[in-house]
């Protein structure tokens, strides 16, 4: 899947705001390992740094356009690329940040025992993750793909799979953390613009259909899914075109 920095940030504040949520919950004093696991353009990389200015960042993505993106970003900190699945700390981690990024690997029962386990006594383990998949905004993207002359193009193309439960999500964690902390926030994300509930998920969960397509499927298929977000999420009397984004959070500390 090819990430586009620009589409992404093109909702910036929008998708700030969990992140800003998230961090805000984190009660570390003094960290001195704190990872921004995928990372993306580096935005939230940068704000971790002015939360912990004497603590050695690191920012960690497997897509080398978000991480040129993020190094201009955050020139303070440090990023390389790493695989969210293969991926091994070189020290026990005191602060393990992510956001909007773990959704895209699957086998979470495994991926997060293996996360906890990285860190440091007293770490804390910070995620956010869209839990949009039965909305129509990621539902109807597999509606569309089957409706249309792109369908045989797009015959095993997905999108990030469904996360667990926030049930399942504490049976991993619980046993193996001190603390645990699991909430849900729907946001009503007024977005503004022409097809923006499209345009939003041109930036994520859209992408790999699109990097499936090119000319007029392309096109048409994105016009298709534009039309049906349109019509689901219908601009308001303002202008605005509003969008109830559910989010789940996990905080749990060793
Ligand atoms: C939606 S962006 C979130 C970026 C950033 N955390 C933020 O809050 O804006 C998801 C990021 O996860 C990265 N990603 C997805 N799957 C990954 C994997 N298996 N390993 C490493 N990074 C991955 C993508 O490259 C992308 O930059």
């Amino acid at each position: 899947m090819q990430w586009d920095p620009t589409q992404y940030l093109r909702f910036t504040d929008e998708r700030l705001r969990p992140a800003l949520d998230l961090l805000a919950r984190i009660d570390a004093a003094t960290p001195t390992h704190v990872i921004d696991l995928g990372c993306g353009p580096g935005n939230v990389t940068t704000i971790l740094k002015q939360r912990w200015p004497a603590a050695d960042v690191l920012g960690l993505d497997n897509s080398a356009a978000m991480l040129d993106r993020a190094r201009i970003a955050a020139p303070d900190c440090r990023f390389a690329a790493a695989d969210f699945g293969t991926w091994q700390a070189e020290k026990p981690i005191d602060v393990l940040y992510t956001n909007a990024a773990l959704h895209w690997l699957g086998d979470h029962d495994i991926l997060f025992p293996r996360l906890v386990g990285q860190l440091a006594r007293g770490g804390t383990l910070a995620v956010q993750m869209p839990a949009m998949h039965n909305e129509p905004l990621r539902a109807a993207q597999y509606d569309v793909v089957a409706a249309g002359p792109w369908a045989a193009a797009l015959r095993g193309v997905g999108s990030a799979q469904s996360i667990l439960t926030a049930g399942q999500y504490w049976d991993i964690l619980r046993p193996r953390c001190k603390t645990l902390d699991i909430w849900e926030t729907t946001y009503l994300h007024a977005l503004q613009g022409d097809n923006a509930v499209a345009q939003w998920a041109s930036g994520t969960s859209l992408r790999p259909f699109l990097d499936a397509l090119s000319g007029d499927l392309r096109d048409g298929f994105f016009a298709a899914y534009a039309e049906l977000m349109g019509r689901v999420y219908p601009r308001r009397a303002d202008g605005s075109t509003l969008l109830p984004f559910r989010r789940l959070f996990i905080l749990a500390t060793v």
